[in-house]
């Protein structure tokens, strides 16, 4: 059952503040969550139960482990969260509690929680995820890696002031970059143990002048001092920093030697206060991105990309297959052994890595299945203990492509924190020190323009296992550069694209074909515009014929939600293979759906790409049009100018009409036009108001360059276009906003003109209105209408016409026709309120969803016989019967050519 956040709330308050807790509290937490009863019951009498000793542990898989102790719960915590069987079985939440205390991990975003027991109502949401809500993550400005890029971008700026000129050219941008990577690794190392304590800063504080005059020559000795092996070879004073090597302190002659000044050494030895063993390697890359970019600062922050999104494309990928091997070889010392080598050979290649996020959470996950490995090996077999020295994930397994030069350092200095803070928890779990420096090894990341650099220059494809792995950039094909647009054609060689293509398009073209015909595997991040509407056609048809196919798919959901800025993305998870047998999945939300095939829309069906059709497929309904279009504004009317019409002279409200689009139709918004019919010219033209606006119109036509609309000037009283008849019509917007639930469509009488900006149906009926209001109609136009602007896109002869409806007998028209009135009735209780206020998501009164949420259960029961779980069975069902009655429709009429297409 799915809640919502209300009723999840309600439900947890019933177990804080408790006298007594037991072994009930578990099982009433996961019911208050919506964990079916079955389970629960099934998970109380153990048989769902796969918890180690089921005398005191209550687990299951991906979902929870649970422990009872009489022990310390901190120290309880520490060891079982990372233990093989929380790995094994993909464990969302840890939780351990003497009944007094209570103590959470979760194991995707890595929080804790540590409450008293009875409190537990006033914390209900750190298990949201249990209920399908993932956790939005947002870093507060009190983070430590947040004080500590805003600290670190004002000694930028002073730099900058001190030294104008330093960040000129290629060459002087690149050294700062570097320079600025050292001194991040040094904050770094002197707070985790690679350095002795405040090392750095201690150096800094008492070896250079309180004016800062010498600082920069001293850090310039002090990094040669790094990356200098023998002792006897450093000055004195540094002799007792150790050698680091790996390229980061290398000096090259371009090296920047910013001059400081007395606030500049102060603002360094501030940083160097901070504590950086809290800097967490995937969000500070991202907010260090914008370090030396103070445009981007205002929004240092407020979102980055959390780790469970991260996850939805690393863990469909790979994890979740490892961690099943894992499972099943749990007590084979030899399985063990060869998961061991087959994890340290995996190669994982972010072609658009930023400061390397994605690439450090991959390289921690396999760090961690890897000690789980270890950990079991050692207890099937102690004396492997002794052999773990060393990790056999290697960081220069991990390859990527970046365009800015900062973030490619950053990327490449992350990987070596993210190596050191998994040590740290090696030596924490297997009191064995694996050491940092010297640096033997680096992340493979190259700056570049991805689309034009030979991805395998950058990783060779030797056939093994590669995971491409990332969240490209996203732009549409109207926000594209010059230098964007210069790109297709290194990417698409010699075959044709269309210009309409987004450029992340270039990622897929390109990893598909990197990946053809090889081992090689990959998972973007992608605006979820690339698999909707007429961008579906574009892109796959390509892909689809290097023989590559959607193993599977995250379907839309929201990726970061910039506060201040208030623009969440709303993405998609795509992920590419060659064609073979073996399960594919759809994800939405928390649930997994098996698919026998993923097509470019991101639904179970064959790969259809859906084009335009002149007529409705299906039942017989009315047509949908666009609305009239007059191509004069004399035509025009507002609500004042018919109102002094009319009190002048009556009989122009014969000739005045309602006159609306899509936004006056959403808004509320009054207008009205004239409209004239032939036999009725000379009566409205002895309206002097009326006469005059005809003369205006033939005038403004007659000035027109469109030879269509100087046509009309002698026909003033007409609109150029039109579809208007005098019956019922449905007003259906051209665009809606992606918030909203429903498509807010109007039923209209015969005294409205539909504009050209919407869409009409004319002789119309309400078990019409009834099908298209339908969840099942959206769902459709969400897929195949695509957006514009993140606003969904209707279309008549994409989406209506090829919306398929199946025969309908009178019974169940007379059906939609009662639930389409009712729909109808309910908003006009509602008058007072805008269809834009009206169908707010937040704000949709109860009423009104209920109304909706009976016209959906109906018109999803003329589709399937089953209850539609999610919106992804309805496509499928939706696809299934589109391309059963095309196929049926060619064969009956092979002459009869539709422009949907079938690969
Ligand atoms: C959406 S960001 C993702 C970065 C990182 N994974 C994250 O979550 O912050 C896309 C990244 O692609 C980089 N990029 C843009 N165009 C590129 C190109 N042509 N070649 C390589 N990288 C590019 C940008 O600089 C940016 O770091």
């Amino acid at each position: 059952m799915r809640l919502n956040l209300r009723a999840v709330e309600e439900r947890v308050a019933r177990l804080g503040g408790r006298e007594l807790y037991d072994r009930e509290f578990i099982f009433d937490l996961l019911l208050a969550y919506g964990k079916p009863q079955g389970n629960v019951t099934r998970l109380r009498n153990g048989s769902l139960s796969v918890a180690s000793d089921k005398a005191t542990e209550v687990a299951q898989k991906n979902v929870v482990y649970f422990k009872e102790t009489t022990e310390d719960p901190l120290a309880v915590i520490d060891e079982l969260k990372t233990s093989p069987a929380v790995v094994r079985y993909r464990t969302r939440f840890v939780i351990v509690t003497d009944y007094t205390e209570l103590l959470a991990v979760d194991t995707k975003t890595g929080e804790n929680l540590m409450i008293p027991i009875r409190d537990i109502d006033q914390h209900f949401t750190f298990f949201l995820p249990w209920a399908g809500m993932e956790k939005a993550q947002y870093v507060t400005e009190a983070h430590a890696d947040v004080k500590a890029a805003e600290r670190m971008g004002k000694l930028c700026d002073e730099l900058l002031v001190a030294n104008p000129g330093l960040m000129e050219g290629t060459h002087g941008r690149h050294a700062i970059n570097v320079f600025f990577a050292r001194l991040l690794f040094c904050f770094f190392a002197e707070d985790t143990e690679i350095f002795t304590k405040s090392q750095f800063t201690n150096a800094v504080g008492s070896h250079t002048q309180a004016d800062g005059s010498d600082v920069g020559d001293f850090l310039f000795t002090l990094f040669r001092a790094l990356d200098t092996e023998d002792k006897a070879d450093k000055p004195t004073h540094l002799a007792a920093f150790p050698f680091v090597n790996g390229r980061l302190f290398t000096i090259a002659p371009e090296d920047a030697l910013p001059a400081f000044t007395k606030s500049a050494r102060d603002l360094l030895i501030a940083l160097g206060t901070l504590n950086w063993s809290k800097i967490n390697p995937d969000i500070f890359g991202s907010m260090f991105q914008a370090v030396v970019n103070p445009l981007e600062r205002s929004d240092l922050g407020q979102h980055y990309t959390s780790v469970p999104n991260i996850l939805k494309t690393i863990e469909p990928l790979f994890l979740d297959g490892l961690r099943d091997e894992f499972d099943a070889g749990f007590d084979s010392v030899r399985r063990l052994e060869s998961l061991l080598e087959r994890i340290s050979a995996i190669k994982v290649f972010d072609p658009a890595c930023g400061s390397g996020n994605f690439l450090v959470i991959a390289y921690k996950e396999l760090r961690k299945l890897e000690h789980a490995i270890l950990e079991r090996l050692a207890y099937l077999h102690p004396k492997h203990q002794v052999l773990f020295t060393e990790s056999k994930i290697h960081i220069e397994n991990f390859y990527g492509i970046e365009l800015d030069d900062f973030a490619t350092e950053i990327a490449i200095l992350s990987l070596w924190i993210a190596k050191h803070q998994m040590n740290t928890e090696f030596r924490e779990k297997f009191n064995v020190s694996i050491p940092l420096i010297p640096l033997k090894e680096a992340g493979q990341i190259q700056q570049g323009n991805a689309a034009r650099v030979d991805w395998n220059a950058v990783c060779p494809n030797d056939d093994g296992e590669i995971y491409l792995i990332g969240n490209p950039p996203y732009k549409g094909a109207k926000a594209q550069t010059k230098e964007m647009k210069a790109d297709f054609p290194f990417v698409f060689g010699g075959r044709p694209f269309n210009k309409n293509l987004d450029y992340i398009a270039l990622w897929f073209v390109k990893g598909a074909d990197y990946i053809g015909g090889t081992r090689a595997e990959l998972a973007f991040v992608a605006t979820n515009s690339v698999s909707q509407g007429e961008h579906v056609g574009l892109m796959f048809p390509m892909i689809f014929a290097g023989g590559i196919e959607i193993g599977f798919a995250y379907t839309s959901f929201k990726w970061a939600n910039n506060a201040r800025r208030n623009a969440g993305v709303t993405v998609v998870v795509i992920g590419l293979r060659v064609a073979r047998s073996g399960p594919k999945y759809l994800y939405t939300d928390d649930l997994q759906i098996g698919a026998k095939n993923i097509n470019g829309y991101l639904a179970d069906g064959a790969n259809i790409f859906i084009g335009r059709r002149n007529s409705p497929l299906g039942a017989s309904r009315p047509v949908m049009v666009f609305g009239s279009m007059p191509r004069a504004r004399g035509l025009v009317i507002s609500p004042r100018e018919r109102q002094r019409m009319i009190d002048n002279d009556p009989l122009s409200s014969e000739f005045i009409k309602a006159y609306i689009g899509t936004k006056e139709h959403v808004d509320g918004l009054e207008r009205y036009c004239l409209w004239i019919e032939d036999g009725q010219v000379d009566l409205a033209r002895s309206v002097p108001a009326i006469a005059e606006r005809l003369a205006q119109v033939t005038d403004e036509r007659g000035k027109s360059d469109a030879g269509s609309t100087a046509a009309y000037a002698a026909k003033p009283h007409r609109f150029v276009q039109i579809s208007y008849k005098p019956t019922d019509s449905i007003i259906v917007p051209a665009v809606s906003s992606e918030r909203r639930d429903y498509i807010p469509i109007g039923y209209r009488g015969a005294d409205t003109i539909i504009s050209n900006l919407a869409f009409a149906v004319y002789d119309a009926e309400p078990w019409v209105f009834a099908l298209i209001t339908a969840r099942m109609h959206i769902v459709w136009t969400r897929a195949v209408g695509g957006q514009h602007e993140s606003r969904l896109r209707y279309s008549n002869t994409i989406v209506y016409n090829n919306f398929l409806v199946p025969p309908l007998s009178d019974a169940v028209k007379e059906q939609l026709t009662v639930m389409a009135l009712r729909v109808l009735d309910v908003r006009e209780y509602h008058c007072e309120k805008t269809l834009a206020e009206l169908y707010d998501p937040e704000l949709m009164p109860a009423d009104l969803r209920a109304a909706h949420a009976e016209v959906d259960a109906l018109v999803d029961s003329i589709y399937s016989k089953r209850n539609y779980e999610t919106d992804e069975q309805r496509l499928s069902d939706l696809f299934a019967m589109y391309e059963a009655m095309t196929a049926e429709e060619a064969a009956n009429a092979p002459a009869k050519k539709q422009r949907g297409r079938r690969k």
